[in-house]
Formats: structure tokens, C-alpha cells, sequence
């Protein structure tokens, strides 16, 4: 009987050991395209909802984006695309300093074409580098976990364009 259960642990441990080995890690940097200018006909991030009467920026608690940027594989707008960052942020905390990130990155390039990573979490909007969660992801990057950042690359004020470099390390099957 003990013998039986030892050989039952041994076996799940192994399985679990091959399975962990398995797992590749990638590490990808690319430039989100983001216009945030509402004016715009090509705007890609745009507040939808907030607090009845007050302004729906995004130091404001309460305030909703929706967003959808080109993604590119230089800051260059021109270069190669990548794909779309699809999703929304939160702006969560009180003192508006933290924004709640759920994004999804759709893959459309050769390489990755339909798979898509899944981001969630806390980002610290006024702190360069501040990383979110990667919780999930389909296809090439089924079961992945990680980590990612976001910092502004480039930013032009009166248009409201910005650059926004976006760095992901996963490991997934
Ligand atoms: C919007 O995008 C189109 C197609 O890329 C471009 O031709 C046009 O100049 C852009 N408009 C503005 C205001 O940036
Ligand atoms: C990605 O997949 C879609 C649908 O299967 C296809 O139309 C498109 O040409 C593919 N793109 C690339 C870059 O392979
Ligand atoms: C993102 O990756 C680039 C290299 O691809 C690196 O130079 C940069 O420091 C990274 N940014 C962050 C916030 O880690």
C-alpha cells in the first residue's frame, strides 16, 4: 500500500519535471503606435467612461480607456507590424497614480500570427519601467506566464502621439 502510493508521487512528480521542462522562454520588444488624441480620426485610446462630473483624464479615479494600437517592430510607424495591443485601463487608484492594465497583445505578424499574450495588472503611470503580469496566452504562447513593461519612447505633446515601448519575457509551452 505504501509502496503503491510511493510510486504514484514518484510518477506525478516526474510528469510534473517534464512538463516544467518543456517550457521555452522568449523575450520580445516592440513599439506600441498610440494616439491619443480624440480629435484625431485615427485615434487608438479613447476614455469611455469616469465619474458624472469629473474630468475623464487619466489621473482621474474612476476613468475608463479603451484602447487598440498598431503594433510595430521599430519605433519607426512605418516598419514592419507586429500586430494590435487590444484591451482597456482602469485609472484605480485614488490618488490616480496607478492604472489597471487588461490588454491583450493579437499577434498578426508571420512568426506569430493569431497567437495572442495576455496582460493584467497594476501599472505605476508615472514610474518608467514599471512592470505588469503576463497571466495567460494562446496559441504559440499557450500557458504563459511573465512579465512585461511599458515605457514612453517617444511623445509629441500638441498631436498627442506617443511611442510606447513594450518589452514581454514568457515562458510557455
Ligand atoms: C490617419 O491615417 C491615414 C492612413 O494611415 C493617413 O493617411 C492620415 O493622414 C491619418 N490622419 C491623421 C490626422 O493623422
Ligand atoms: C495571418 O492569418 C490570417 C488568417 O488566417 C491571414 O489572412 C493572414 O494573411 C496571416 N498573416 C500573416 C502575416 O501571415
Ligand atoms: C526593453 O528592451 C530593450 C532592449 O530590447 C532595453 O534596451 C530596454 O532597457 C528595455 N526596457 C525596460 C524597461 O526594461
Amino acid at each position: 500500500m505504501l509502496t503503491n502510493l510511493f510510486l504514484v508521487l514518484v510518477l506525478a512528480t516526474a510528469t510534473f519535471l517534464a512538463k516544467a521542462s518543456d517550457l521555452k522562454e522568449t523575450k520580445l520588444s516592440m513599439y506600441l503606435q498610440d494616439i491619443s488624441d480624440v480629435g484625431n480620426p485615427n485615434v487608438t485610446v479613447i476614455p469611455v467612461a469616469g465619474i458624472a462630473g469629473k474630468a475623464w483624464t487619466v489621473t482621474q479615479f474612476g476613468t475608463i480607456f479603451v484602447t487598440d494600437d498598431y503594433i510595430t517592430e521599430t519605433a519607426d510607424p512605418k516598419s514592419p507590424g507586429v500586430g494590435r495591443a487590444q484591451g482597456m485601463y482602469v485609472t484605480a487608484g485614488l490618488d490616480g497614480l496607478n492604472s489597471h492594465v487588461m490588454i491583450s497583445i493579437v499577434f498578426r505578424n508571420k512568426e506569430y500570427n493569431g497567437s495572442t499574450i495576455q496582460i493584467q495588472g497594476i501599472s505605476q503611470q508615472f514610474v518608467p519601467g514599471t512592470e505588469v503580469a503576463v497571466v495567460a496566452g494562446t496559441g504559440k504562447f499557450r500557458f504563459a506566464r511573465g512579465y512585461a513593461t511599458f515605457e514612453t519612447y517617444f511623445l509629441d505633446i500638441p498631436t498627442q502621439y506617443s511611442v510606447i515601448r513594450f518589452n514581454v519575457t514568457v515562458q510557455h509551452h
